[in-house]
């Protein structure tokens, strides 16, 4: 079964494929109506589906805009992919979604599919360092925001950022207020950056109080199982903590998991904090407190900023930064 073109419409149609060509395409050109609308009609008829490629080639636009993301099993990411979704829908744009496991041999990979399709522009959220990645997209001339996670060189890139160490500093004020000072911190993965900035509103806040110990930070890598393991590892080396904050809410839900399957009350015995404050936070029992990303409003904001850059807009500032919020609720 042959896919249907335009030819198979001109030859019902009894009109030249350059008349149907310019029809489906919506160019102006002297047909008349009852043409146009005759052609429509059979083109509906026969389900014809314009071969968006070949439209690419000749326009040199997709009206797609390609997602790099690093994990879609994360909810953090999930929200972000459906805010860039509504974004880029609303202003004529679709999208294709890449998931690379935080792998860089994958985030090549569809970092060179993405261009190969010819879209038009790239939402970038990295899997680590990126920087060759990021080389196939300059060297290509494609557009691209990078998002959450800045890369190296972060100054020559646009980007969307949530401000880290501020929202950590908030939650560690906030559990010192609740007389907390035996403060465990859980790191997200060493490669990335804004993992790095999280583990620095922790150190200047703990230090800034007098009670920075190195020996209450931890390693994790952002999973629920990462979450469960560290905990453990927390409870063995300071049975007598008095708080965890981990650096996002995946890590945190194990946290809660572990103490409270080995007899902890949260807060009383072990107060817990997370960074995210993706959907599932105010579900989790107890209800999870936590420092609030606005995911879905640096979503579309990214989406906003890749489609000024496609069209060649004066672009005032190359980074923008969103301010994170405390969401108090049973943890802590
Ligand atoms: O939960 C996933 C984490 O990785 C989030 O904190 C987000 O900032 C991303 O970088």
């Amino acid at each position: 079964m042959k896919k249907v073109t335009m030819m198979d419409i001109a030859m019902e149609a009894n009109v030249s494929k350059t008349t149907v060509s310019m029809v489906i395409n919506n160019r102006d050109g002297n047909i008349s109506e009852e043409t146009r609308q005759k052609i429509l009609k059979i083109a509906e008829k026969l389900n014809y589906i314009p071969n968006s490629v070949a439209r690419s080639l000749s326009t040199k636009k997709s009206g797609t805009i390609g997602i790099i993301l690093p994990d879609i099993t994360n909810p953090f990411f999930s929200e972000m992919a459906r805010a860039i979704e509504d974004g880029a829908n609303n202003l004529g744009y679709n999208v294709i979604f890449c998931n690379t496991d935080n792998e860089e041999s994958k985030e090549e990979k569809y970092t060179t599919l993405l261009v190969s399709k010819l879209v038009d522009g790239v939402i970038f959220i990295s899997g680590g360092e990126s920087s060759r990645s990021i080389d196939i997209l300059k060297n290509n001339n494609v557009p691209f925001v990078v998002v959450d996670r800045p890369i190296k060189n972060n100054n020559d890139y646009y980007g969307i950022y949530c401000e880290n160490k501020d929202g950590v500093k908030e939650g560690i004020k906030y559990l010192i207020s609740k007389n907390k000072r035996k403060i465990a911190f859980v790191k997200g993965p060493k490669e990335l950056e804004n993992a790095r900035e999280r583990f620095c509103g922790y150190k200047e806040v703990m230090e800034e109080y007098k009670i920075y110990d190195k020996s209450l930070v931890f390693n994790s890598d952002f999973t629920i199982e990462g979450g469960i393991t560290v905990t453990e590892e927390i409870i063995e080396r300071t049975p007598d903590i008095e708080a965890i904050f981990y650096s996002n809410d995946m890590m945190a839900y194990g946290g809660i998991k572990f103490l409270i399957r080995n007899g902890y009350k949260i807060p009383e015995d072990v107060g817990v904090i997370g960074f995210d404050n993706i959907g599932i936070s105010k579900f989790v029992e107890p209800e999870l407190t936590t420092i609030s990303q606005p995911i879905y409003d640096m979503g579309k904001e990214a989406c906003k900023l890749l489609i000024s850059i496609i069209n060649g807009d004066n672009i005032p500032e190359n980074r923008i930064y969103f301010s994170t919020e405390l969401i108090i609720r049973d943890t802590v």
